[in-house]
């Protein structure tokens, strides 16, 4: 079974790295947001992806090409006339897999929308059969204006994604809608794009937990745990990329939603139950990797519990939390985790057969690298049918592509 799947995962693409194997054209136009495009094409860089960049000479005048040739270690090509390959737009549009082009002026959405090619971005969206993600920058007024909003209705129509532009402060001082979205927002857009247009996750819903839950003593106290959310948003963001819908529910958590994932948050077990009974309604695999409290306080206190002058100590008295994946009737495929301190087989068993999962992915949670907070895991996955699969220590990227690969396999 390992074999097959590790064939599966080569031909589906680099798992530690999101972007690892894609070739991406950024397109820079002349805006004075063009200098955040330098940290994007950094950010692109850092994701695994091999960055062409392509500019107009207005986009010069705010930011120079020696940028961005240092960032990626290729020529940029401003001018087609002057590029080193003869039909250079042709060429640079052959080779993407998506074209990015951040920031964007209304000027740009304009020749887009009809066609004109006046520079060497606008004739690469022309000449490109690529997914095209716009990032569009620019004064409030000029977004809020119908030749721009008739523009920017022709190219969704045309299939072209968008991500923002963000409200703020605008280079104008003037508050609105215009800001370059940020350069982090526009990577999760470009990869929730290149999953819809090829992933093998695509039209498929799939329900991930994450985190924590706080289960209150009084208005001031909880009981919780170290839960970060990082697993759990580790497979969101690897089921986006492969192009599913994707629904987490989270706990209490400080992580920003990764782009393109549907957000529940939730702070009790109950609550939890709840969001969850609502979101495997139709879903095809549920991914428990959130990690509820067993007990709740039996009655929390209306106000903060005093400290009495002679008090000794406090006793709770603590009551069972429901047990969510053995209430839950279905989801589809049903992922468990397990975090363990010692008997990882042992226990992983039990919580495999109990709670009526296809597989469970244990971890040691007291083990180096692994568990609660670390952005590495190092997981063993039992399977209901007595198979099990020893993971190294890798990102919870990784280990979430790995867990995606068994539950698609689940479906087949
Ligand atoms: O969030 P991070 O900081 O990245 O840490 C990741 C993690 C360690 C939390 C994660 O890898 C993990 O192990 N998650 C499961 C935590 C847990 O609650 O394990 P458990 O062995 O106690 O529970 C077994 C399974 O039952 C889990 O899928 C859990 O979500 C589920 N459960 C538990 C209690 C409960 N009341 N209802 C449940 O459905």
């Amino acid at each position: 079974m390992t074999d097959t799947i590790d064939n599966q995962q080569s031909a589906i693409g680099n798992r530690q790295l999101p972007l690892g194997g894609r070739r991406i054209a950024l397109g820079v136009t002349g805006s004075i947001a063009a200098y955040k495009a330098a940290d994007l094409c950094s950010k692109l860089r850092q994701a695994g992806a091999e960055v062409e960049v392509i500019m107009t000479s207005a986009a010069v005048r705010f930011v120079t090409p020696l940028t961005f040739q240092s960032l990626t270690g290729r020529d940029v090509i401003v001018d087609m006339f002057a590029a080193r390959e003869a039909e250079a737009h042709i060429e640079v549009a052959r080779r993407a897999d998506a074209l990015v082009i951040a920031p964007a002026t209304a000027d740009c959405l304009a020749n887009l929308a009809v066609g004109q090619t006046p520079d060497m971005v606008t004739l690469t969206a022309l000449a490109t059969r690529a997914p095209i993600l716009v990032a569009p920058a620019m004064d409030a007024h000029m977004w809020e204006h119908p030749a721009t909003r008739a523009n920017r209705e022709t190219l969704r129509s045309r299939g072209v994604s968008f991500v923002g532009p963000n409200e703020g402060r605008l280079a104008t001082g003037r508050m609105g809608a215009g800001r370059l979205a940020e350069p982090v927002e526009i990577v999760g857009a470009l990869r929730a794009m290149l999953g819809r247009a090829s992933g093998d996750l695509v039209g498929r819903v799939i329900v991930v937990s994450a985190g924590p839950t706080q289960e209150p003593i009084d208005p001031v106290r909880f009981i919780g745990n170290h839960s970060t959310g990082k697993m759990g948003f580790a497979i969101a963001e690897a089921a986006r990329d492969r192009g599913a819908r994707v629904v987490v529910v989270a706990g209490p958590i400080a992580l920003e939603t990764p782009y393109g994932v549907e957000r529940v948050d939730v702070k009790t077990v109950a609550q939890m139950l709840a969001a969850l009974q609502v979101a495997t309604r139709e879903s095809d695999a549920l991914i428990m990797s959130a990690a509820p409290a067993d007990f709740r306080p039996e009655s929390p206190a209306e106000h903060k519990i005093k400290k009495a002058d002679d008090a000794q100590g406090l006793t709770l008295a603590l009551v069972k939390n429901p047990d969510i994946l053995a209430t839950l009737p279905g989801g589809g495929v049903r992922v468990g985790f397990a975090a363990e301190t010692r008997d990882l087989a042992g226990y992983a068993k039990t919580k495999l057969a109990a709670k009526r999962l296809h597989f469970i992915v244990a971890n040691d949670v007291t083990a180096a690298g692994s568990g609660f907070g670390t952005e590495t895991n190092q997981v063993t996955i039992f399977h209901d049918d007595g198979q099990v699969e020893e993971f190294p220590l890798q990102s919870k990227y990784a280990v979430g592509h790995a867990i995606l690969d068994r539950v698609a396999a689940r479906w087949n």
